[in-house]
């Protein structure tokens, strides 16, 4: 009876699992944008999405959530975090606008901010050095380096993206930290897998390798949380977008594994401008934009194919779509199925579960190309000015829509070293610098304890050019302030552009700082250290040193010196005593 009572418990209990796991199928979602951006480059975005209940996340079930960053996020107590690892620089120019339109993009270097809720202040500070510190250890950056004058608390650039309760909402602390110095590399990509349901293992994520990532001319990884409440449902979400874009150089992905060393292209295989007058034999212009689309497969620029799907991830959305005109000619492994869009740019493959994927392009002529979205804002960032002592930065920013004003705030968090002078803040739209600035935060530095923190809204008509600048001084650091490799110069993070609810950044900046000459030092140790070691030795062997014939050697045992030395003694006394003798009668 009681067997058949537990019987019955454990199958119900059985179906109960299974059915939640049902359920839970649509909570995952991974998908793989392929988009070419010129011939022979390559933008591969990679998307990582999950839900789980936020009543069952603060009652520690995670389900999809990393037990790792949810268990960090709830310590910490964390309601919202934004962290993104970045290299390289977005080329809009000739690459279109920013995949995600900029939303899940970072500055060089690492970028973290968050919502953190405190009482006060000072209870934010600890919880985000909780969190920094913490972070850290998971993802093997230096994200602890990011104290009080790394910190800022932008005041009108960002915005929470998820939805908190009014009670918690005048409670959240907005903190935001940059490290542009922080050089992204293979061993953030590993915690960053480690994040996902399938580990790397299967799905999409088993293309995402290292060698080929890092290699990338631009590349940043994002992970994103926030709660998610949809108007009619009575629970909310806690939702985690983990992301990867990467703009791959086909050529150079395509040199084999083993033997990654470039090598020049053979004379034969150059494609030369022939309408150059001094083409010749032996001169040859590379020819750059070719008609023909570069071929490429999935294999070749990853380094091996897709494993699979990830069977979390059934939730009936195709994994891979890649964004060529329908005109060309895509090949897939069999037991995928394609699907074609109706914009006549898009196809997507849904993939058999267990079958390794493959994808072939050939190369093919064709002068249709898919349309690169347009930047809201192209924006560029310098230094001007020259000498030691004082420079000058100027953004260049640029609205390309012919009809539409773009309003957005510019961000600048410097280091305390360069210092701002808030006069000499000129924003001229078009030449004219009549009240373009409409709205400005500024907080000055304090030395060694926090950066300078300006935040200036400005509204740019259609068509038009905005030229910012600014004057600051160099500080001089103290010897042991600066780093090992001073001559190098010192990072400057980013701006942060906020347009609504997207942010887009400039390049970081490398500033000269005056940096005394560390050899100097170095060298006068090195040289009194010799003259030193070259007497003591020379005086040390006059001293003790006795020069004896070889046929005399022998003889020198240790008594002959003893009563040779206590002659030497006796003798000596004597005399002295003689001499003092004489001084007496004198
Ligand atoms: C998570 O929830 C949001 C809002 O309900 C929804 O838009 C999104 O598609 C969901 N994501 C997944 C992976 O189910
Ligand atoms: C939250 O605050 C907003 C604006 O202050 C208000 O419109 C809204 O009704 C409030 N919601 C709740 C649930 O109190
Ligand atoms: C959550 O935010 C979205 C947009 O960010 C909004 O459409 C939605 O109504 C919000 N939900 C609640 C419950 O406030
Ligand atoms: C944009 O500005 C340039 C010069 O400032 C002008 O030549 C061009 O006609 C303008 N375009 C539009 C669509 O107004």
């Amino acid at each position: 009876m009681l067997l058949s009572l537990l019987f019955l418990i454990g199958s119900l209990a059985t179906t109960i699992a299974i059915s939640a796991l049902a359920d839970s199928h649509s909570d995952y979602h991974e998908q793989l944008l392929l988009r070419p951006l010129h011939p022979s480059l390559l933008l591969a975005s990679f998307n990582f999405q999950s839900n789980t209940s936020l009543t069952s996340f603060n009652q520690q079930n995670f389900r999809y959530f990393p037990r790792s960053l949810g268990q960090i996020l709830q310590h910490a107590n964390t309601r919202e975090l934004h962290l993104r690892f970045s290299l390289g620089r977005w080329d809009a120019e000739n690459w279109g606008a920013r995949p995600w339109g900029g939303a899940r993009e970072g500055g060089t270097g690492v970028e973290l901010w968050a919502w953190v809720e405190a009482e006060t202040d000072d209870e934010a500070d600890q919880r985000w050095l909780t969190l920094t510190n913490a972070l850290s250890g998971l993802f093997c950056a230096s994200l602890n380096f990011i104290d009080s004058t790394r910190t800022t608390r932008p005041v009108v650039s960002f915005h929470p993206s998820g939805n908190h309760s009014n009670s918690t909402l005048s409670n959240l602390h907005l903190l935001h930290g940059t490290l542009p110095r922080e050089v992204v590399c293979t061993e953030n990509l590993t915690p960053f897998l480690k994040l996902l349901p399938c580990k790397g293992k299967a799905g999409i994520s088993s293309l995402l390798d290292g060698h080929k990532l890092f290699d990338a001319s631009w590349q940043s990884m994002s992970i994103d949380v926030r709660p998610i409440c949809s108007p009619g449902a009575d629970d909310c979400q806690l939702q985690i977008t983990q992301t990867i874009d990467m703009v791959l150089d086909l050529q150079r992905s395509k040199r084999p594994r083993d033997n990654p060393i470039p090598r020049p292209v053979p004379q034969e295989e150059l494609k030369c401008d022939t309408s150059k007058p001094y083409h010749s034999d032996d001169t040859c212009f590379p020819l750059d934009a070719a008609s023909q689309e570069e071929e490429f497969s999935l294999s070749h620029i990853f380094g091996h194919s897709l494993r699979g799907t990830c069977p979390l991830a059934n939730d009936g959305a195709p994994s891979v779509c890649i964004n060529v005109p329908h005109a060309r000619e895509v090949y897939a492994s069999e037991g995928a199925r394609e699907e074609k869009d109706s914009s006549g740019y898009m196809r997507c493959f849904q993939l058999s579960p267990d079958k390794d994927f493959d994808m072939v392009l050939p190369q093919q002529e064709i002068s249709e190309k898919a349309p690169l979205a347009q930047p809201l804002l192209y924006a560029e960032r310098s230094f001007i000015g020259y000498g030691q002592e004082r420079g000058g930065v100027q953004a260049i920013l640029t609205n390309p829509s012919p009809t539409d004003a773009v309003d957005f705030v510019y961000m600048e968090s410097l280091p305390w070293f360069m210092k701002l002078y808030l006069h000499t803040l000129k924003a001229k739209i078009n030449g004219q610098d009549k009240d373009t600035i409409k709205e400005m935060y500024y907080r000055p530095a304090l030395d060694r304890k926090r950066g300078t923190q300006l935040e200036v809204r400005i509204l740019i008509p259609a068509n038009s050019t905005l030229v910012l600048t600014y004057d600051f001084e160099k500080a001089i650091l103290r010897y042991t302030e600066y780093p090992p490799d001073a001559n190098r110069g010192f990072d400057i993070a980013p701006a942060v552009i906020t347009i609504g609810d997207v942010s887009i950044r400039t390049t970081s900046l490398l500033l000269p700082l005056p940096t005394p000459d560390f050899s100097m030092p170095y060298n006068v140790i090195i040289l009194t250290s010799t003259v030193m070691a070259l007497s003591f030795g020379f005086i040390f062997n006059l001293l003790v040193r006795r020069f004896v014939a070889m046929d005399e050697a022998d003889q020198w045992d240790v008594r002959a010196i003893r009563l040779k030395f206590a002659a030497t003694i006796r003798r000596l006394a004597r005399r002295f005593k003689k001499y003092e003798k004489i001084q007496k009668t004198e």
